[in-house]
């Protein structure tokens, strides 16, 4: 099995996404961490709990980032995942609480007592990892790997025409999480764009899903709803899912490796730069941040048939 801190905002996409984490039986959910992005960090802590236990799972959550390290904080996005962050759909308070460790604490504590073993899945703005680094920068050396949604290469963004949003809404942390020299992949909308959900899918997943598949339901009808005003797609790109189908399923990406950089200020902030590995010569600067691997595509249907097959 694989042991995984997963760090996220939920958020619709991140919602499934810690669904599939939570009933995979090759991932040991070890906790989750939260950040703010989708939602202001009360409320993403509050979903982490919730999610859990509507699955009837007791999992560690442990809160972290309230807002970037550097810039000021945008609005959290209501329209795209609702003011609660799934969809609006009424929701029961948890009942249980947050770890009274915070999430940079919890990954440090995490990872060092299992060196080599834990892998860290990220699929909001990069805050805690970036905080976790300060607190013990041992741990680069710890974490077994790190898998990160967010960047586009190739793509375009979705929230500047170059950046993305897990990236864009912390890019000075993305930058450190990013070119820390641990084993890290990056699957960004490159790869999750390829990806669409489609309505019967989604309802397949919320109807096997039980209590958390009538929440999944809601927050996929008011996701569906901004993919078909916003996007003109029937359906949604799981954008979080593709981190976890990547850490499973590999061989459904394509991965290349190479050096990436983050651009932190002006117009074209939150952008990730690609240099491929032989590609860096051209220019010794870029050879200056540590190998990574980044997805350049994934094998959509397959990925999601693998995202429906977990859920059902
Ligand atoms: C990412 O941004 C968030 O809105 C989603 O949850 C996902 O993590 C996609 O760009
Ligand atoms: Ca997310």
């Amino acid at each position: 099995t694989t042991p995984l801190i997963f760090d996220t905002d939920p958020g619709v996409d991140d919602a499934q996404a810690i669904a599939i984490a939570l009933a995979h039986s090759e991932i040991e959910l070890l906790g989750m961490t939260t950040t703010y992005g989708n939602v202001d960090i009360e409320t993403a802590t509050t979903n982490a709990l919730l999610l859990a236990e509507l699955a009837d799972q007791r999992i560690p959550v442990a809160q972290g980032a309230a807002a970037p390290l550097v810039k000021l904080k945008h609005p959290a996005p209501a329209h795209i995942h609702g003011d609660n962050g799934l969809g609006n759909h009424p929701l029961p308070t948890p009942s249980h609480r947050a770890e009274t460790i915070s999430a940079p604490q919890f990954i440090v504590e995490q990872v060092n007592a299992r060196p080599g073993e834990v892998t860290l899945v990220a699929v909001g703005p990069l805050g805690n990892l970036a905080a976790a680094l300060q607190l013990d920068p041992g741990i680069i050396d710890r974490v077994k790997q790190v898998v990160v949604m967010g960047g586009s290469i190739r793509e375009g963004g979705n929230v500047t025409p170059v950046a993305e949003a897990n990236i864009f809404n912390d890019p000075h942390a993305a930058a450190r999480v990013l070119t820390a020299g641990w084993p890290l992949t990056l699957v960004g909308l490159d790869a999750t764009h390829r990806c669409v959900l489609g309505p019967a899918q989604m309802d397949k997943i919320a109807a096997a899903q039980g209590k958390l598949g009538e929440v999944l339901a809601g927050s996929y009808a008011f996701y569906r709803a901004f993919y078909r005003t916003a996007l003109d797609i029937d359906g949604c790109c799981p954008h979080d899912s593709c981190a976890l189908a990547w850490l499973m399923r590999p061989e459904l990406f394509t991965t290349v490796r190479g050096h990436l950089n983050v651009v932190t200020e002006g117009d074209a902030e939150g952008q990730t730069l690609f240099a491929p590995q032989e590609r860096a010569f051209i220019d010794p600067r870029w050879a200056r941040t540590p190998l990574v691997d980044v997805c350049m595509n994934a094998e959509g249907e397959a990925v999601v048939d693998w995202i429906v097959e977990t859920l059902t």
